[in-house]
């Protein structure tokens, strides 16, 4: 069943869409407001508070600055982030859930603004997080910032996995494969998939205009992944804690552009 939000939007053609110079400019506004409202939730997330507020803050935000959110009514969802705490790799559901002392947890807010997408997600912490956490935390804040990094017209999707597969390796952390980067643009998840265990050499070729998330799960122990009976919580097997972080980007003329960088440096709110 395709959603309301869905049928306004072009379909999949199973070819990697081009975009024109002036798409940057949209790409950027997405990517400008929903990096905003990552920023405004690092004050907010601290123990004590539920993650059911968090998405309220979301919500409230996003309307507020005439925008939409991608993910009500996609496929069913009905916030407008995801929170997915410790051993949860990805799609944690808002809920009763109170942050505690130590608890790291992935934010992904998807924002539509004038049909264009801007899909970001960080790492925040409540109060300090433990050593182990925070070291899997930068390290996967590293992987991302090397698979962006592989980035430019006439290197191969492939070079992205490879770049954050090595960032894992040799730091004995694991990636898991059940979920992927997306094209992205006036579609929310377009061609292809952007597969972060890829090997260098391998899959399409970079074009300028292409749109595209990075978004690496990186996991302590085994990258194996298991979802809730819920639909959507996809946790680690081992329940071992797993870490994100995504940006959508753009294939320039030479390299990239990230559009959803932080305007006020808050990263990685974890350090904050
Ligand atoms: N924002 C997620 C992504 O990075 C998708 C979330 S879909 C939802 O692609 F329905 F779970 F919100
Ligand atoms: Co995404
Ligand atoms: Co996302």
């Amino acid at each position: 069943m395709t959603t309301e939000t869905e049928t306004m939007m072009p379909m999949r053609t199973g070819e990697i869409r081009i975009h024109k110079p002036e798409d940057f400019e949209g790409m950027r506004r997405a990517g400008r407001l929903v990096a905003e409202c990552l920023d405004m939730l690092v004050e907010e997330v601290k123990p004590g508070v539920t993650t059911g507020h968090i998405d309220d803050l979301v919500r409230h935000f996003v309307l507020d600055h005439g925008a939409q959110s991608a993910t009500i009514g996609y496929r069913g969802y009905r916030h407008a982030s995801c929170i997915s705490l410790n051993h949860v790799i990805c799609h944690g559901i808002p809920g009763d859930r109170v942050f505690k002392e130590g608890d790291i947890a992935n934010i992904d807010v998807t924002v539509i603004v004038d049909s264009w997408h801007g899909d970001h997600s960080r790492m925040f912490a409540a109060g300090r997080p433990k050593r182990k956490a925070e070291r899997l935390m930068d390290l996967t804040y590293e992987a991302m910032m090397a698979g962006i990094n592989a980035v430019r017209p006439g290197a191969f999707f492939g070079d992205i996995g490879g770049a954050i597969s090595e960032v894992a390796r040799k730091n004995r952390l694991s990636v898991v494969e059940d979920f992927c980067g997306h094209g992205l643009g006036r579609m929310f998840h377009d061609e292809p998939n952007v597969v972060h265990s890829a090997r260098a050499g391998t899959g399409p070729v970079l074009r300028e205009g292409m749109f595209f998330t990075i978004e690496p799960m990186l996991n302590l122990g085994r990258k194996d992944a298991a979802i809730l009976k819920d639909g959507w919580t996809a946790v680690t097997r081992d329940r071992q804690l797993s870490a994100q972080f995504e940006h959508s980007v753009g294939v320039t003329a030479d390299g990239v552009e990230i559009f959803t960088t932080s305007p006020k440096g808050l990263h990685t709110p974890h350090r904050c």
